[in-house]
């Protein structure tokens, strides 16, 4: 695995086409079928979501950029509550940045600012199947919730999830 350093970005609308890219790509389809949006949707989307942290918006997404300044994936939380300090994680690698410690290390860098921003709990969901997925969250501290029966629709079937937390209150070395 090669250490390659990453900085969690606020992405702007015309970077739009990066997103699109990899959510269509092979792994993205077979591991996390996001839908299709189009280009000028996620741009809107970026628009709405790309401020700092300490704005309290139920939504936050970064690029995770490379000391290159390539964009190597994104990374979000959505369906924030500031009152609870419940939200959900996602993260999609571009293929060509696989497999280098990059969503482990993104992972890490956005909970300890979530946890400082007030969040307290962080939920995330993988395909049963999703083994890279999983070891990501389990580097960094999450817990299986449980499994989800029947919630995703992948290759033309219906296959399970499971539930990841991690929790502001559980000391780890972020
Ligand atoms: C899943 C994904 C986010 C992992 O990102 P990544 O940057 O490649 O992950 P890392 O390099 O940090 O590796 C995490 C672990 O998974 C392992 N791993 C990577 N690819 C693997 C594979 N195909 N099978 C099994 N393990 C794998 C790595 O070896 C590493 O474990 P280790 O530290 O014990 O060696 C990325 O592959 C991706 O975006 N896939 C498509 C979309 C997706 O599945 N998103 C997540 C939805 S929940």
């Amino acid at each position: 695995m090669t250490d390659v350093q990453i900085v969690l970005i606020s992405p702007q609308p015309k970077d739009a086409y990066f997103w699109l890219q990899v959510r269509k790509q092979k792994s993205t389809q077979e591991n996390n079928p996001v839908g299709n949006l189009s280009e000028k949707k996620l741009r809107e989307q970026i628009f709405e979501s790309n401020r700092d942290l300490n704005f309290k918006q139920s939504v936050h997404r970064f690029y995770i950029q490379t000391s290159e300044k390539e964009f190597a994936g994104v990374i979000s939380l959505r369906d924030i509550n500031w009152e609870s300090g419940v939200c959900e994680l996602g993260y999609l690698i571009a293929e060509k940045f696989q497999n280098k410690g990059i969503a482990t290390q993104a992972v890490r860098v956005l909970m300890k600012k979530s946890f400082e921003a007030g969040i307290k709990k962080i939920k995330a969901t993988t395909y049963v199947h999703n083994v890279a997925s999983y070891k990501v969250l389990e580097k960094n501290g999450f817990v299986l919730e449980g499994t989800l029966k029947n919630e995703i629709l992948i290759k033309g079937k219906i296959q399970d999830l499971y539930s990841w937390a991690a929790f502001s209150d559980v000391k780890k070395d972020l």
